[in-house]
């Protein structure tokens, strides 16, 4: 296939779909390189400027990597965000990932107004509050923030968390099981902080999500995190409308 010069979509897009197609076709894998600017120009009779414009949204897209002065490579493709009530532990083993932890902070504090209407709990009542920085196979992958109110996991700050799935715990120990839940995904900037601990240059594109989950009605976990996006993606399979 070759650029068309006569059709209405932009050059560097059409270069875009080319080279994926290409990726597939000879078989590139994760890490391998891709051709220079200047022989994709010379391939596809471009300039400079329109494959540049090519590869930085390749890159943007999390297809491609580049690493100054050695070239362009072909990135890992993206986690798919489980839209379940799953947790992070059983999201990761079931991508074959494996999943970290790592504890920022933990403390018991008064509910804030706004954490406490977002619970249905009295204002001031006091929550586990946990940061922590989860892991794929080591690398950072979020921040995760959970309020769960002491009330329902007494003695939650005596657990460690570390290698271990605070939902497991929640079941095991205090026999709570979540049954349901809700969820809202916005795109966002990662801050300094979040940039610090993820790796990311400060105003890198996250994900940032907050779920509530339940268990027998009640608000177990108010969690809000920070999920790179460079790593994720969501997907969710789409049903005909009743
Ligand atoms: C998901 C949810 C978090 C929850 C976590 C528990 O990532 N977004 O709200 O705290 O799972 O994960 P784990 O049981 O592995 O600690």
């Amino acid at each position: 296939m070759a650029i068309d010069p006569a059709s209405p979509v932009p050059k560097y897009l059409q270069l875009r779909d080319l080279l994926l197609d290409w990726i597939v076709e000879t078989g590139l894998s994760v890490d391998d390189p891709v051709p220079s600017e200047r022989e994709l120009g010379a391939r596809y009779d471009l300039s400079r400027m329109t494959v540049r414009q090519t590869i930085d949204l390749l890159c943007s897209e999390g297809k491609l990597y580049r690493v100054p002065g050695k070239g362009t490579f072909v990135a890992r493709p993206k986690i798919e965000m489980s839209l379940a009530l799953a947790s992070f532990t059983q999201d990761m083993l079931a991508r074959g990932y494996r999943p970290g932890a790592r504890d920022l902070i933990r403390r018991i504090i008064p509910a804030s107004g706004h954490i406490a209407r977002m619970m249905d709990i009295p204002p001031g009542s006091p929550v586990h509050h946990i940061e922590r920085l989860r892991t794929a196979d080591d690398e950072p992958m979020a921040v995760e923030r959970s309020n769960i109110p002491v009330s329902i996991a007494p003695n939650l700050d005596s657990y460690s968390l570390s290698g271990r799935s605070l939902y497991q715990i929640l079941e095991q120990e205090f026999g709570i099981l979540l049954d349901s839940g809700e969820q809202t995904i916005e795109a966002g900037i990662c801050d300094a902080a979040d940039a610090r601990l993820l790796g990311l240059p400060h105003g890198s594109p996250v994900l940032s999500m907050q779920r509530r989950s339940f268990g027998k009605g009640a608000c177990v976990e108010l969690a809000i995190s920070t999920y790179r996006a460079d790593r994720y993606q969501l997907h969710s399979r789409l049903d005909p409308r009743q």
